[in-house]
């Protein structure tokens, strides 16, 4: 969704700002903008569309606005008002010397536009945000102090934001706060940058201060201040970002997708290392403080999720219930959140999100916390706003994802949850001895069969150029695979826009059967194991209405090339493992068709990488 970059220095900011906007570019975003400040002058450059239409606006005046060292910059993702450029940040109060940049909502907008007509302020655009810049300028017309005047401004908004404010008059200075929106604040030499994430600064500097709730920072080529909401001095926490600018280059992929997709194998082989160490040792799980005695005394579990996350978790129900024996429900965020939360201090609560931003989700774990249960987050952001709500914490190190569509983060929270499952069942001594090994074994192998889908991925490519024709897309599995079904189907919907759809096999007949024909593709996760022969069965039915049959599957039966007009083999896994293999193919499927059909694949139409509205 909405990005923030902010620069004080020395260098030109426009620069900074731009380089900074194209790498959060990932996130989705429908126009954008920028503030610098030239000779004394607050100037605004905004577009809408993608941010290549900003860069040539500003080229045409490039020696101007390069003049400047300071600057604002944002891209955003339309909430409150259509994708325009007067909705566009930053925005201004009525006489252009504040400029503000901001993601999240303010909720109580419309009482604060009311109100700051009354006092003479013109509203230009519909935006929430708008509202922020003209609150500042009235506080600053009393008090003639930026941090000051945000400070006031902030005790008067309800709702999440993450803000970047500077102001005509203020010279070479940014205001920076946040509540439930991220923010950080980047160290140079005699420079200081603003982000609301970490790959728009971390090819400039890896030294970072991530703000919490409430804190307001001001900044100065020389000066850096914290301050709380009440105007208490704070001392900060200076990080070093662990990552390398490495991870926002293709590599040679032609898409980020690509790239993260190649990139499973290593993914696994990092979230295994230091946890798995041996098939014969217990899974350490150091970051999950839940008592022993408790943990085997659980008599529940929920997992809250959304997306591609939800499936993850989908897939965690199945084998959590498997090794331990507890009762998991899997339900999405949204809903979640809006029934009676009913839980207690003996369920544990998982909530899961590769950006741990995720705004139904927070609002998910917050709601079970208050109910006293014990809070486990799975994320790969540790530094991120759902990480600090965690009792317990599993990092799941896919490392940074660009691709919209996720990918390595999926597979990270899959081996995740099976790592999770197996230190539940090892503790609750739930499960057979050699069953584990057998288990721990198949983990240390997956990254090689990976590496073997990886290899024969021309198979995948010549399927997907074989149906990008079609306009329907169903896939079928059953049991564990059921979530492998839905991600594959929802893989393809983001970045092909085909209508795609998961069902369990077993209820094709009750409805979706219908629907079939010579025009409709199914494909049939069939992976050997307990419900091997039922989908064969189903995908018999499926033959018989003439649709065009695709099957994924790890067994080498010859008779199914009677029954399939196409067939993905991959290695053969056990059944309990393999939605992490079998989602692998899917990806690439996705992927091809996509790119066969020339769409945007890392940066699908109106969607968005984190999610951070409700
Ligand atoms: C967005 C993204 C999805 C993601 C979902 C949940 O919709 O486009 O790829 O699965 O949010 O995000 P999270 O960060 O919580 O996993």
């Amino acid at each position: 969704m909405c990005g923030i970059v902010g620069y004080v220095g020395s260098k030109k900011a426009i620069d900074i700002l731009l380089e900074g906007l194209t790498n959060l570019e990932y996130r989705g975003y429908d126009s954008a903008g920028v503030a610098v400040n030239v000779d004394g002058k607050v100037q605004l450059y905004k577009a809408e569309g993608k941010l290549q239409n900003l860069k040539d606006v500003v080229e045409k005046n490039y020696a101007e606005i390069s003049k400047s060292t300071i600057g604002i910059g944002h891209i955003r993702w339309a909430t409150h008002g259509a994708p325009s450029i007067i909705n566009a940040h930053p925005h201004t109060c009525n006489c252009g010397k504040v400029a503000v940049v901001h993601n999240g909502i303010i909720e109580n907008f419309k009482e604060l536009r009311e109100k700051l007509e009354k006092e003479g302020c013109t509203f230009r655009s519909q935006t929430d945000t708008e509202t922020v810049a003209h609150l500042v300028a009235s506080k600053f017309a009393k008090t003639k102090d930026l941090t000051e005047a945000v400070r006031l401004a902030t005790k008067e908004i309800e709702g999440a934001y993450a803000l970047c404010v500077i102001h005509q008059d203020v010279k070479d200075t940014i205001v920076a706060t946040r509540r439930n929106a991220p923010l950080l604040v980047g160290l140079g030499e005699n420079e200081y940058y603003i982000a609301s994430d970490v790959p728009a600064i971390i090819q400039y500097t890896k030294k970072a201060m991530y703000l919490d709730d409430n804190q307001i920072v001001t900044v100065t080529p020389s000066s850096m201040k914290l301050i709380d909401i009440d105007n208490n001095p704070i001392q900060g926490k200076i990080e070093t970002l662990p990552w390398e600018p490495v991870a926002l280059s293709k590599m040679g992929y032609k898409h980020f997708m690509l790239k993260e997709i190649h990139e499973q194998p290593d993914v696994v082989r990092n979230v295994l290392s230091g946890k798995l160490r041996a098939m014969d040792e217990p899974i350490t799980l150091k970051e999950v403080t839940l008592d022993k005695e408790k943990l085997k005394n659980l008599s529940r579990i929920q997992i809250v999720a959304c997306g591609t996350s939800l499936h993850a978790a989908m897939v965690g129900k199945y084998i959590i219930e498997d090794f331990c024996g507890i009762s998991v429900d899997v339900e999405p965020s949204s809903e979640y959140i809006y029934r009676k939360t009913i839980t207690d201090k003996n369920t544990l609560v998982i909530g899961v999100s590769q950006s741990g931003e995720t705004a139904d989700t927070i609002t998910a774990v917050r709601q079970a916390k208050a109910k006293g249960s014990h809070i486990l987050i799975v994320t790969n952001r540790p530094d991120s706003t759902m990480a600090r709500e965690a009792d317990s914490l599993v990092p799941v190190y896919a490392g940074i994802e660009v691709s919209v569509a996720a990918t390595k983060s999926y597979m990270a929270q899959l081996i995740s949850f099976y790592l999770l499952a197996i230190y539940m069942a090892e503790i609750k001594g739930s499960m057979d001895v050699n069953e584990l090994k057998d288990l721990k074994h198949e983990l240390i192998v997956l990254p090689q069969k990976i590496e073997k889908v990886l290899a024969h991925k021309e198979d995948i490519q010549k399927c997907a150029r074989a149906f990008s024709g079609s306009k329907d897309f169903i896939f079928i599995a059953r049991g564990i695979n059921y979530p492998t079904a839905l991600e594959g189907a929802l893989k393809l919907k983001e970045i092909s826009y085909i209508n795609a759809t998961g069902y369990t096999a077993g209820e094709l007949k009750h409805g979706p059967i219908a629907m079939l024909d010579e025009t409709m593709p199914v494909l049939s996760i069939l992976m050997k194991g307990k419900v091997y022969d039922k989908i064969l069965s189903n995908s018999e039915e499926a033959k018989a209405r003439n649709a065009r049959m695709i099957a994924l599957t790890d067994s080498s039966d010859t008779k199914l090339n009677e029954l399939f007009d196409y067939i993905i083999r991959i290695p053969e896994i056990s059944e309990i493992l393999s939605p992490a293999l079998a989602v692998v193919p899917l990806q690439l499927l996705a992927y091809y068709i996509a790119e066969f059909l020339g769409k945007d694949v890392d940066q699908p139409r109106n969607l968005a990488k984190s999610v951070t509205v409700e």
